[in-house]
């Protein structure tokens, strides 16, 4: 059996609290001869800042080169406020996305039938929502040049950020998209501001001209940023796919996410090129979630978005996409019988730990699989 090199990034906050989880599934596929990963262990962020005055050191970046996928906590916290901006939490993954070249990043938001009550939406809204958020993350105004804040010397200072976006990048990150499409329900949405921003103006171009030349039988739509963050809250289900810019992308799949019922449901796969010589691509994966300072080390973290991130490693690193599928039928089963943390509980149920709904989840994949 093959062996899969995998980096454990667990970050701060919540980060290591929720990657225990992902171990404690690795060490059982390992102990049962069902997948053989290597695991190796790293800081990024806050307490990669702590140890080294750096968010990610040249030898977390070389390992995780090295690495068939790294699996990824969270990063920030209002200790690290104080920081330069080149050293914050952020500057670490940030760096991991743009040197490991991870332009597409997926983000699926599935409300389980057992929390279509805790959405902030009504229960037919989001009952039965599967849509796929694909959000374009090494590009935009994210990383252009200039990126600057000027002294103007008349007590007035000026921030830029930059926008921009060239046609490959448009390119490969729509292919990816529509491929997705092809696969699920056949429908592609694609979201900018073209009424304001040049930016837009090409990707809808760009976006347009791919779909005539490759995909013609995938239903092409395009919608404008704001009114798509509307319909994404108005009526969800009528989207399959979205691909949008990577600003877009942050906020866009932060609202998805509150349609699943929490931001601790929603898992993510930031995936580079396919090379062609290995058929192999560098993979990241990281729950949409943040660091939530404000409940680290509680015990109250909601691990499922970090268990189905490994979950997407597993299906599109390593081509265990049955597996997967068993690990989101445990998380399914899970939640049907009841068992919810802080952030998915409704009034009058009783919340669990992290560890507990972990182990829950294992002991549920255990029974189907055997
Ligand atoms: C996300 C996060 C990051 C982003 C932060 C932590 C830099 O919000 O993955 O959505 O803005 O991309
Ligand atoms: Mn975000």
């Amino acid at each position: 059996m093959a062996s899969h090199k995998l980096l454990l990034l667990p970050g701060d906050g919540i980060g290591p609290e929720v990657i225990a989880e992902v171990k404690r599934l690795i060490d059982w596929l390992n102990a049962q001869g069902i997948a053989r990963f290597e695991t190796e262990q790293e800081l990024v962020g806050g307490a990669a800042y702590d140890a080294s005055k750096q968010s990610i050191t040249d030898a977390t970046m070389a390992k995780a080169q090295a690495a068939d996928a790294v699996i990824f906590g969270s990063v920030g916290g209002p200790k690290w406020d104080g920081v330069a901006y080149e050293a914050r939490p952020e500057a670490g993954l940030l760096r991991l996305r743009k040197e490991l070249g991870l332009f597409a990043n997926l983000r699926p938001a599935v409300c389980y039938p057992a929390l279509a009550d805790a959405s902030s939406l009504k229960r037919e809204a989001v009952e039965g929502l599967d849509i796929m958020i694909v959000r374009e993350l090494t590009g935009g105004v994210y990383f252009g040049e200039p990126k600057t804040i000027t002294d103007l010397g008349n007590g007035q200072k000026r921030a830029i950020d930059t926008q921009v976006y060239d046609t490959y990048e448009i390119e490969r990150i729509a292919r990816v998209a529509f491929d997705l499409a092809r696969k699920r329900r056949n429908k592609l949405t694609s979201m900018e501001k073209r009424n304001v921003m040049k930016s837009g103006v090409l990707w809808n171009e760009v976006v347009t001209q791919v779909h005539g030349r490759e995909y013609k039988d995938v239903e092409l739509e395009h919608q404008l940023a704001d009114s798509g963050g509307m319909n994404l809250v108005k009526w969800p289900k009528q989207f399959d796919v979205i691909v949008t810019d990577n600003l877009f992308g942050d906020m866009l799949s932060d609202i998805a996410a509150m349609l699943t019922g929490s931001l601790g449901m929603l898992p993510s796969a930031s995936l580079g090129e396919v090379d062609v010589k290995t058929r192999q691509r560098k993979a990241l994966y990281e729950p949409v979630h943040g660091s939530a300072p404000d409940i680290a080390g509680k015990g109250l973290a909601n691990p499922i978005a970090m268990v189905a991130s490994f979950g997407m490693a597993l299906r599109y690193s390593f081509d265990m996409g049955e597996l997967a599928d068993k690990l989101d039928a445990a998380i399914a089963a899970v939640l049907a019988s009841g068992l919810r943390t802080a952030d998915i509980k409704s009034d009058g149920d009783t919340a669990v730990s992290t560890t507990r709904m972990g182990a829950a989840i294992l002991k549920e994949l255990q029974k189907l699989h055997a």
